[in-house]
């Protein structure tokens, strides 16, 4: 698949066959991913590849606290943007933020039943953390392992399978080490669920803001 085909096509998948993903196929993903960036190539990444059902499980109801916790505030966010989805022209084929909630709702109910999940940990000594004296929340630390982390996303729309990115599982990170053994010192960076996409519940029409909206040209006072 060509790579612009790839950056504009990897929707998140929320709707899976309850087929398994060959071993052979995630391999591939892993070794295309690898040559992802990071600071000092260090290459802190750790997958813990999940498809024992009961693993699966245990991720999955730690995951759903996270997200009922989650839940009120996101639908207030998603009434909010409502306004901005009926008033902006609808494309084929893309979602409202009260549709895509309920997809979220139902996917966060299923996550036991995606055939693999994808356990993203970074090691924290290897990361190059640039901006952790300023007053406020330090970003940088994580550009060493997102990049991979986008890498994943992409390898498997490469081979025609769906991803699903959260991050809400990191909340609970000292029980899902638990659950995995993971080392000290490793941080739990994003959960990513795996499989085959059920064709007919997937949007391929992804919707972003146009590029005039967030590049500037020389200082942010022009646009581009
Ligand atoms: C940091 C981060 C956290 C996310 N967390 C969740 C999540 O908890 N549940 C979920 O279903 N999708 C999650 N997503 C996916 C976004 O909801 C998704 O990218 C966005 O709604 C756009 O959807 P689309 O890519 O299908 O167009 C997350 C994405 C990112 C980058």
């Amino acid at each position: 698949m060509e790579l612009y085909q790839a950056m504009r096509h990897t929707p998140s998948c929320r709707y899976f066959e309850d087929r398994p993903v060959d071993d052979a196929v995630l391999h591939r993903v892993f070794d295309h991913a690898r040559f992802a960036s990071s600071g000092g190539n260090r290459q802190g990444w750790r997958v813990v590849v999940v498809t024992e059902p009961s693993t699966r499980s245990a991720i999955a109801e730690l995951h759903f606290g996270q997200w009922q916790a989650h839940l009120g505030e996101a639908r207030e966010g998603a009434v909010r943007h409502q306004g901005d989805d009926s008033g902006n022209k609808m494309e084929h084929g893309t979602e409202s933020s009260t549709r895509r909630l309920d997809r979220t709702d139902d996917f966060a109910k299923r996550l036991d039943e995606v055939p693999v999940l994808l356990v993203v940990y970074a090691m924290l000594d290897t990361l190059a953390i640039t901006d952790r004296e300023l007053d406020r929340p330090s970003i940088v630390g994580g550009g060493s392992v997102y990049t991979f982390v986008q890498n994943l996303l992409l390898a498997c729309t490469a081979e025609g399978l769906g991803s699903a990115l959260t991050t809400l599982l990191a909340a609970e990170q000292p029980q899902v080490d638990e659950l995995l053994g993971a080392p000290d010192g490793a941080a739990l960076a994003a959960l990513i669920a795996v499989g085959h996409p059920v064709a007919e519940r997937q949007y391929t029409k992804l919707r972003r803001n146009p590029v005039e909206d967030f590049v500037f040209r020389d200082d942010f006072g022009r646009c581009w």
